[in-house]
């Protein structure tokens, strides 16, 4: 059996920045609160809450206590409460999710119409469109486009986005009235994984994906894989390995979302050279 890692599998810049931060502080305080899940990771959040960092959705009732602000990041409100509530706000926001917030603020602010190109349901989303009072128009495809009026326009990127859905979006709205400011904020990080993939998925003969069922790169990677390699499996930990039969494959590769850690991708690896 031969096992080949794609280039760029696991941890993006923007996640290990924010778990070595959860790390440090969660350290350094004897109380610390996330604001959410902190990475879409289970296994990394488990251990930190494990190491006594605190989990919760709700921050209305928090008073003069650290709270670690998601990789994924929140919306304007979110840091009124620094003030409102004496909050210390701990910014594990990916810098490149930040930039975002501010193309958007700085648009809103000059009375802009904000488009945004992505999931609704996912936090980055949620937490990008509290920088224009959650008035955005949030699309995922060209088809939700609804019809535009003439205006200004702003238009930004879930930074996980397919390359492909920005484009086709891109091309109905040049059509459409209006004037836009396009802002391709897709993060190099994630069409590297995307591109590594596209090149390894067809050579193998099964390909796993490693990391949370709630990651929006890894489901993005899975997608990739899945139509380049019919098979193709998503994971979170070796223990789903166990009842799949893996001798029978020759060669197989594997890839990682950018929230997983390299401690789950090599315990993957090595399961499969014990097979061996
Ligand atoms: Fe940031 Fe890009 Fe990772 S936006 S969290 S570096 S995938």
């Amino acid at each position: 059996m031969i096992i080949k890692v794609a280039e760029k599998a696991g941890f993006c810049f923007g996640v290990k920045r924010a778990v070595d931060m959860a790390v440090d502080f969660t350290a350094k305080n004897e109380k610390l609160y996330s604001y959410g899940q902190l990475i879409h990771n289970d296994q990394v959040t488990e251990k930190l809450e494990s190491n006594g960092l605190i989990k919760t959705d709700d921050l209305s009732n928090l008073e003069n206590q650290p709270v670690l602000i998601r990789s994924h990041g929140v919306g304007k409100e979110v840091y009124e409460l620094e003030t409102k509530q004496s909050l210390e706000l701990i910014d594990c926001t990916c810098p490149f999710v930040k930039k975002v917030h501010r193309i958007v603020d700085e648009h809103y602010n000059k009375g802009y119409r904000i488009i945004i190109i992505g999931n609704k349901e996912h936090p980055e989303i949620i937490g990008i469109n509290g920088w224009c009072e959650n008035e955005g128009i949030i699309v995922s495809s060209p088809a939700e486009l609804p019809t535009l009026d003439e205006g200004n326009y702003c238009v930004v990127a879930q930074t996980t986005l397919k390359i492909e859905i920005w484009t086709s979006v891109l091309e109905i709205l040049k059509q459409s009235k209006g004037h836009f400011e396009f802002f391709n904020t897709i993060c190099s990080a994630t069409s590297e994984r995307q591109e590594a993939v596209r090149k390894l998925a067809p050579t193998v003969d099964l390909m796993i994906v490693i990391g949370g069922y709630h990651s929006s790169n890894t489901r993005k990677l899975y997608e990739i894989c899945k139509e380049l390699c019919p098979e193709t499996i998503h994971v979170e930990k070796k223990s789903e390995l166990v009842m799949t039969n893996m001798k029978k494959y020759d060669i197989i590769g594997i890839t990682a979302g950018a929230s997983t850690p390299n401690w789950v991708i090599q315990e993957i690896i090595d399961f499969l050279k014990d097979l061996q």
